[in-house]
């Protein structure tokens, strides 16, 4: 493959994870939860992800007035991030979000953003730099939706393929579709964007609504069941690996940092769809957001056992 510079701008956050028996009901206390803390936020996974995975990358992202932005930002470098445009906040923390997950590996999620919130079209408006000869932008929802429409437009305009994944899902507007390259999505996002329920539609209906708002490629991840790509020139399903579950927390990130490394240089196509989703699955099998995220030396071991 190769490779060209990616730009990841989105947001960091601290993971308090309770791995618990089942997700508890309105009113529940489940006891005897086994607690994580670890290093999450969708910007900051499909990051390390891209990183681990082969790509260059730099981080645009926005950290708190606490000891965790210098810890996160060690954590970047270790990684082989680029840091050069990372925000400190003086008045917010850093990211949290509360996790459960459930023996059978599911999870639910809330979030506070914290210093994801100050990362504005202000700030970005001093960040232009890190565009110059960049490949590609990947974009998330957990920063402010007129940041990513601010981004999307500058890099549309300056040649910089843009890789748009809405989590959490969110309303994407007429102009933002059309600079989106690339959009991936799950089903619950995909509905919600093409404002398509699955009850009236199959996949591939869906995918199709979303280039006809001017989207360039459409990738509908569906967990066990693989992902689905659509393009003006092909269309067609890739077949998930299939592993045994502990955690899917980060996984979708996994899959976006990975499609985004494969893709950097090249026009999407199913054989990075199958990167991405060898990526994915091996991140499910362990605990953690960040943690669990694979090397490119253990994913293409992996795909060549399989
Ligand atoms: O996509 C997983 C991520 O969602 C977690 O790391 C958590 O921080 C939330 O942002």
């Amino acid at each position: 493959m190769e490779q060209g510079r990616i730009v990841v701008v989105g947001s960091s956050n601290i993971d308090m994870v309770a791995r618990v028996h089942h997700l508890p009901l309105p009113g529940e206390t489940v006891g005897n939860a086994h607690f994580l803390q670890a290093f999450g936020g969708k910007g900051a996974n499909q990051a390390v992800a891209a990183s681990r995975l082969g790509g260059t990358v730099a981080f645009v992202t926005s950290l708190g007035n606490d000891l965790f932005a210098k810890v996160l930002t060690d954590h970047f470098k270790e990684n082989g991030i680029s840091v050069d445009y990372i925000r400190l906040s003086e008045k917010n923390p850093t990211g949290t979000a509360l996790i459960y997950v459930s023996d059978s590996a599911e999870n639910c999620i809330a979030v506070s953003p914290g210093a994801n919130g100050e990362l504005t079209p202000d700030y970005l408006e001093t960040c232009k730099a890190v565009f110059d000869g960049a490949s590609v932008v990947v974009m998330q929802a957990e920063i402010p939706y007129q940041t990513i429409a601010f981004v999307a437009a500058y890099a549309h305009a300056n040649g910089v393929k843009v890789l748009f994944n809405p989590a959490p899902a969110c309303h994407i507007d007429d102009d933002l579709f059309q600079k989106i390259d690339i959009l991936v999505v799950n089903e619950t996002e995909a509905q919600y964007v093409s404002g398509v329920s699955l009850s009236n539609g199959e996949i591939p209906f869906i995918a199709q609504k979303l280039l006809d708002k001017g989207v360039k490629a459409v990738v509908i991840t569906l967990g066990v069941r693989g992902a689905y790509l659509a393009t003006s020139r092909e269309s067609g399903w890739v077949p998930s690996y299939k592993v045994s579950a502990v955690d899917t927390t980060g996984a979708g990130d996994t899959f976006c940092g990975a499609l985004a490394v494969a893709c950097s240089k090249e026009e999407l196509s199913q054989d990075h769809l199958r990167f991405a989703c060898a990526a994915a699955a091996l991140s499910v099998t362990k605990e953690g957001a960040q943690p669990s995220i694979p090397t490119r030396d253990e994913v293409l071991a992996f795909m060549k056992n399989r």
